[in-house]
């Protein structure tokens, strides 16, 4: 079968559309044959080696997917799944890890995963929403509504509002009624970020982004108010510390990752003297993709999509996602839409 693959860590140069072995179904598998995925802020990374997970080489990238159910591996319970149902599986695996991480991705055109992952597609959503929704969204969803509560009239501040999970954070954010204060950089990622919804924009490259988020929402002031309720932070390195100056007592940080350094200086002052709360949130799970897929079918928000790319030109999104041009979601299409 068609597969992108890299055969060592690097740039995007490394990456080939080659014929590469059919996936070798277990009991318990499924066969999907992949319609869209869709890539992540971890996919250059996984190609650059960088994160410290093992990478099984040749290596396909990509975790999302969509696409209809083509089989199932021997002696497999298939439940009431069927041959042909449209199919948005839960990309991790107990044992494997996540798909595009620890196991082979799905920049191709048929990928295993085991029955138990399997979620339907709504009939109302395509599959090139749905391939955007589990990493970026689910993680947006647990963060913002399971973990970290967001509720009506809270003002949430999202550092790097502009990629797949701060976009779907600052979704989130106004479907539960928050006002939203976003930062990113690139006037044009910008300018969409005010037609989101965002209600502030910050250039998070101005160097003075934390007193434009204190002219916003005030300077948090012991017994005075002021400061943000909520604030998103996955940037980390000097982010951590500067986000700290802009939540108000008793506020909540919410983390899920740390996109520029993962043990940044921090300022302690801040956390006891406002108690504030620093929340980690990792993952989603099977249940919260179920509730996203519903939401986008009912018509609840739409999911961000920057780009959509035959599979021939997903290097393209690569250099797209390390270059900082993308806004939202790269969808790589592998089969046509029916
Ligand atoms: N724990 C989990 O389960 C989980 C799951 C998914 C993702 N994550 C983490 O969540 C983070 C975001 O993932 P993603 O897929 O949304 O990535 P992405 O699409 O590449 O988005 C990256 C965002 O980060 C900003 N950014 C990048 N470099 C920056 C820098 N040097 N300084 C300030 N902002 C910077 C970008 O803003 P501008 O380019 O506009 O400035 C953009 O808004 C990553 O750290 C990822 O590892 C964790």
């Amino acid at each position: 079968m068609k597969a992108v693959v890299y055969h060592q860590h690097g740039s995007p140069d490394e990456l080939r559309v080659e014929d590469v072995q059919e996936p070798e179904l277990r009991e318990g598998d499924a066969l999907i044959e992949v319609s869209a995925t869709s890539m992540n802020g971890f996919d250059p990374m996984m190609l650059a080696g960088s994160t410290g997970l093992k990478t099984p080489m040749p290596m396909i990238p990509c975790g999302d997917y969509a696409g209809r159910i083509a089989g199932f591996g021997p002696n497999t319970d298939a439940g009431s799944w069927e041959i042909g149902d449209r199919v948005c599986p839960h990309p991790f695996v107990f044992g494997e890890g996540m798909t595009g991480e620890t196991r082979t991705g799905a920049a191709c055109e048929r990928v295993r995963i085991p029955v138990q992952n399997l979620i339907k597609i709504p009939d109302a959503v395509s599959d090139v929403h749905a391939a955007t929704l589990p990493i970026a969204y689910g993680t947006a969803y647990r963060m913002m509504l399971t973990r970290g509560e967001i509720k009506t009239g809270e003002t949430v501040l999202i550092l790097g509002a502009t990629g797949g999970v701060g976009t779907g954070c600052v979704q989130l954010a106004k479907s539960a009624g928050a006002t939203v204060i976003a930062t990113g950089s690139g006037e044009e990622k910008l300018d969409r970020l005010r037609k989101l919804g965002a209600d502030h924009i910050v250039d998070s490259r101005a160097e003075d982004w934390v007193a434009q988020v204190h002219a916003i929402a005030g300077k948090p002031r012991m017994g005075v108010g002021g400061g943000v309720d909520v604030a998103i932070n996955y940037i980390g390195g000097e982010t951590w510390a500067q986000t700290l100056r802009c939540l108000r007592a008793d506020g909540r940080m919410l983390t899920c990752g740390a996109t520029i350094g993962f043990n940044p200086p921090t300022d302690i002052r801040y956390i006891w003297t406002y108690e504030q709360r620093i929340i980690g949130s990792n993952g989603w799970m099977p249940n919260e993709q179920v509730e996203l897929l519903d939401l986008v079918a009912k018509g609840g928000f739409e999911p961000v999509v920057d780009r959509v790319l035959p599979l021939e030109a997903l290097r393209e999104g690569m250099q797209a996602l390390i270059d900082r041009e993308v806004f939202g979601k790269v969808v790589i299409e592998v089969q046509r839409d029916s």
